[in-house]
């Protein structure tokens, strides 16, 4: 399969089965995560693998985007360890953050699983009910599993501006 083929391939999946997740496909997907480049490599991020039963509690009480996961990947920014621009003081925590978890989005596809990047969720109340999560900005939560076979893509899934919208040539 092409990169493309697997970009095409994703969507998000927001029905998953009640099949457990393989512990060696969750450390592929974190080791994707990981090779994820970093500014100034810093790596000034977190990712947390939730499948305690407290732990899936307190994801289920901070968002309703669970999807009947049972095991959850969390990733958050450091901004303290980030590189800081000079020029204009940007600090690239998010970004760096957002990065590994493109990879891990990608990597959980390519390990025929499924997922949705969640972002709607009550990260405070995360951060209160998990203390370990303070201090960081939590840029995702992916839901994992294996889509349940009636799954399907939203219709938005099929949505996208044109290359001429998107892209301009100078
Ligand atoms: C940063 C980010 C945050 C998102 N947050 C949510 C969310 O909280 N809940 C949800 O159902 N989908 C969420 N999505 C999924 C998007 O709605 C979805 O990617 C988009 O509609 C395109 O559809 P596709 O992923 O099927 O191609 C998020 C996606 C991204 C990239």
């Amino acid at each position: 399969m092409t990169f493309n083929e697997l970009a095409r391939r994703r969507y998000s999946c927001r029905k998953l089965a009640a099949k457990p997740v393989e512990q060696e496909k969750l450390d592929a997907i974190i080791e994707a995560g990981i090779l994820a480049p970093t500014a100034v490599n810093k790596q000034p991020f977190k990712i947390w693998v939730a499948k305690s039963p407290d732990a899936v509690k307190a994801i289920h009480d901070a968002t309703p985007f669970t999807f009947g996961a049972g095991v959850f990947l969390v990733v958050g920014a450091k901004r303290e360890d980030a590189w800081v621009r000079p020029a204009d003081k940007a600090n690239f925590a998010d970004v760096d953050a957002t990065i590994v978890a493109t990879h891990l989005m990608l990597a959980i596809e390519d390990q025929g699983l499924a997922s949705t990047w969640v972002g709607h969720f009550d990260a405070p109340k995360l951060q209160a009910l998990i203390p370990g999560l303070a201090g960081y900005d939590l840029v995702a939560i992916f839901p994992v599993g294996y889509a349940d076979p009636s799954a399907k893509p939203a219709p938005q899934h099929a949505k996208r501006k044109s290359v001429a919208e998107l892209v301009e040539t100078l």
